[in-house]
């Protein structure tokens, strides 16, 4: 039987409002998520606390599980917390929050196996390169192998490098010398040969550090270390750095063949004494009322300013899309920031996409209107 014109029409006229239904309603799905918004372009990560990892409050699991498809732990998986005391290892948390990420099918990051800060204080004593090369071993053996197949990618050494781009004096480099680098990237290797493995700093945006970063991944290739990728923070302000230094540092670590994440994303709206950047956590400073101009809200005029930032510099991540794995914030919410009280204490900061009740800000909307039109 020939279909008349009549049943033509009404056929079309459904398949259009169908395929327009689907498409609104992809569009609002992804409108409500920042996962949905950028799926196929890069993770859209968050740090987690304990009590998040804990699942204290169902508010906050409900918008981590809805909007984030990367998780990374803000603090539990440092060595302090880790081994607290040689070959005493605690995986409690950790647990945890691995159970997290595979109860939300996310993608799950390690942070840090390597690091002079928050490190295990029996750790700081070792003063001789054999001991020293016997506790990376053990540490990194120990962790990668309790998560092989569970966590995706490492941060395997974390801020190494001084601004000059020169490596910083840490017990690593004071005892084991230069190439406790190498030593790392291969003993988690050696372990899990699919995990991605990652160097990790802040500032790589400034000329002279992002050298000294590009050496080190040199360096690691030259030795015959599997290196993946290349974390830049992003603790960043308003104004700094620029677009053009940001885009530099993507096109620098590509060029590596390695890929780049935004790992630790935030930007602070509040002044910083002296123009100080970065993440250099021994920096302080005292509060006063001029170093903390927003203690009750944020200004529509400065929640405007901030949305802008982020739009730019979201703009620029789509432009590289192809270069960038990950992009993970700082924390979930203003409240949980570390920038509350760094490098000035008790102040109120306002660098992330959720406010103190967990609404999204001007910021949110301004990053997820780059992928859906209204
Ligand atoms: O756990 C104690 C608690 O018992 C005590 O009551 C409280 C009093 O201040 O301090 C708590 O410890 C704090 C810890 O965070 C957990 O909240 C430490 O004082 C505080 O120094 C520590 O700060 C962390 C910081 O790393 C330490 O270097 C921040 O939360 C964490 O966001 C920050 O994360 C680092 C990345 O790992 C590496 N890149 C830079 C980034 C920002 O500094």
């Amino acid at each position: 039987m020939k279909p008349t014109k009549s049943f033509l029409f009404l056929f079309s006229a459904v398949i259009t409002l169908s395929s327009c239904n689907n498409k609104i309603n992809s569009q609002s799905t992804a409108k409500n998520s920042l996962k949905n918004a950028y799926k196929g372009d890069f993770y859209i990560g968050t740090a987690l606390d304990i009590n998040q990892i804990e699942e204290k409050d169902p508010k906050v699991t409900n918008l981590i599980s809805k909007q984030f498809n990367s998780i990374t732990p803000e603090n539990i998986m440092k060595s302090m917390f880790l081994q607290p005391e040689e070959n005493k290892f605690d995986f409690d948390v950790s647990d945890k929050y691995v159970a997290f990420g595979q109860k939300h099918k996310m993608f799950i990051h390690g942070h840090t196996l390597v690091w002079h800060s928050q490190l295990a204080p029996w750790m700081s004593k070792i003063k001789d390169s054999t001991s020293m090369a016997k506790m990376l071993t053990n540490h990194i053996t120990t962790v990668v192998k309790k998560y092989k197949g569970k966590i995706d990618s490492w941060d395997v050494v974390n801020e190494a490098l001084n601004e000059d781009g020169t490596l910083r004096k840490s017990v690593f480099l004071n005892t084991y010398g230069k190439n406790f680098i190498t030593h790392a990237f291969k003993t988690a290797a050696a372990i899990d040969s699919k995990v991605e493995l990652y160097y990790n700093d802040y500032n790589l945006c400034n000329a002279k550090k992002r050298q000294g970063a590009v050496e080190l991944v040199k360096n690691l290739q030259k030795n015959g270390a599997k290196i993946d990728g290349v974390g830049e923070q992003g603790h960043w302000h308003l104004e700094t750095p620029t677009l053009e230094e940001i885009e530099k540092t993507i096109l620098d670590f590509s060029a590596l063949g390695v890929k780049v994440s935004f790992s630790e994303l935030d930007i602070s709206v509040l002044p910083s004494p002296y123009g100080l950047q970065g993440a250099e956590i021994s920096q302080r400073f005292a509060n006063n009322e001029k170093m903390n101009p927003y203690p009750k809200t944020l200004p529509d005029s400065m929640q405007v300013k901030l949305a802008q930032r982020y739009n730019d510099i979201f703009k620029l991540f789509l432009k590289h899309k192809d270069k960038i794995s990950r992009v993970t914030f700082w924390g979930v919410n203003d409240t949980q920031s570390w920038l509350n009280d760094f490098p000035i204490k008790g102040r109120t900061d306002y660098p992330l996409l959720f406010d103190a009740n967990l609404q999204p800000k001007k910021a949110y909307e301004s990053i997820i209107s780059l992928k859906v039109k209204k």
